[in-house]
């Protein structure tokens, strides 16, 4: 496995191996890799001659006010974890390399981008979108792999790679769990101890959610006070947003009917969770 820098690295390596014929899986992160990343690594080993995992903490989809100066960042460890998985290629450019100083140009998409975490991070899919846009143009891969736990990522980049007619064909892959239920993410290293325990909540009501559906339960209105009441009465959290919606178009329904996702983001003490489920009733 090789580390490189620089975006023509990337590129004379990626037109080398097509010349071999070779079909390219792609994995972008922002690193400090846990299962959840390996696991989409794994899966586009499995599907792939060639797999490319990019780590580039990308400042344009952190709000001024987050956490990207301390996002937690090891670049040495990632390398071992992405080796042991069979990684090919690690892409870690510099921000100078990926953002000229004069860049003018931005990825938008409307709609879906203005609900859920895009209603809590302004401007954060904006950034999501002109990072993946610019390392799909610099990897050029067959196949891009992203994870279910960023359920709305995927609904964007998904729509994003419609309408701008890019040749990548986008694999989601499921929520990787810690053995007690909390969805694996970088962030979850921000969590003491108690924080950690607290954490479990956004699980637990996902899961009361399903269970009030599996015995009959169709009323959204009713299963989202449940889920809201759950989460108040755990004293380290505090909602950000919990939505009941069309899989789909992400729009909240009344019934629970269909492709339902059910959506969360909490915060935890000072850190922001995110989870949630997909349900077919
Ligand atoms: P990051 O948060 O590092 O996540 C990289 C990929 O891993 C995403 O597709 C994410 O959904 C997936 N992932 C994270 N935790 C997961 C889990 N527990 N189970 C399954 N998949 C999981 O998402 C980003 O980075 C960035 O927005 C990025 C797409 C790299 C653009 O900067």
């Amino acid at each position: 496995m090789e580390i490189y820098h620089r975006i023509s690295d990337i590129r004379d390596y990626v037109k080398a191996r097509r010349r071999e014929g070779k079909k390219i899986g792609f994995v972008p992160t922002m690193g400090y890799l846990h299962q959840g990343h390996l696991t989409l690594m794994e899966r586009a080993k499995e599907e792939n001659d060639i797999v490319i995992a990019s780590i580039f903490i990308n400042p344009t989809q952190f709000g001024p006010d987050e956490d990207y100066e301390d996002y937690p960042r090891n670049l040495e460890h990632d390398a071992k974890l992405a080796k042991g998985v069979g990684i090919d290629i690690i892409f870690a450019p510099k921000v100078e390399e990926i953002y000229l100083k004069n860049a003018c140009t931005r990825v938008e998409v409307d709609d879906l981008t203005t609900k859920l975490c895009g209603a809590s991070r302004p401007g954060h899919f904006r950034g999501v979108c002109t990072i993946v846009t610019k390392l799909f143009n610099i990897v050029n891969p067959d196949r891009a792999y992203f994870g279910q736990k960023d359920a709305q990522q995927v609904l964007v980049i998904k729509k994003m790679v419609e309408d701008l007619n890019f040749d990548v064909k986008i694999v989601v892959v499921p929520i990787v769990r810690e053995e007690d239920g909390l969805a694996m993410s970088s962030r979850n290293k921000y969590l003491s101890t108690k924080e950690r325990e607290a954490a479990l909540i956004l699980f637990k009501s996902l899961t009361l959610a399903k269970n009030m559906i599996e015995a009959g339960k169709r009323d959204a209105n009713l299963i989202k006070s449940q889920i809201i009441k759950n989460i108040e009465n755990e004293p380290l959290a505090r909602i950000d947003y919990v939505h009941i919606a069309n899989e789909k178009n992400l729009k909240e329904v009344d019934l629970v009917t269909g492709k339902i996702l059910i959506a969360l983001a909490v915060y935890i003490g000072e850190t922001r969770l995110i989870d949630n489920i997909l349900l077919e009733v």
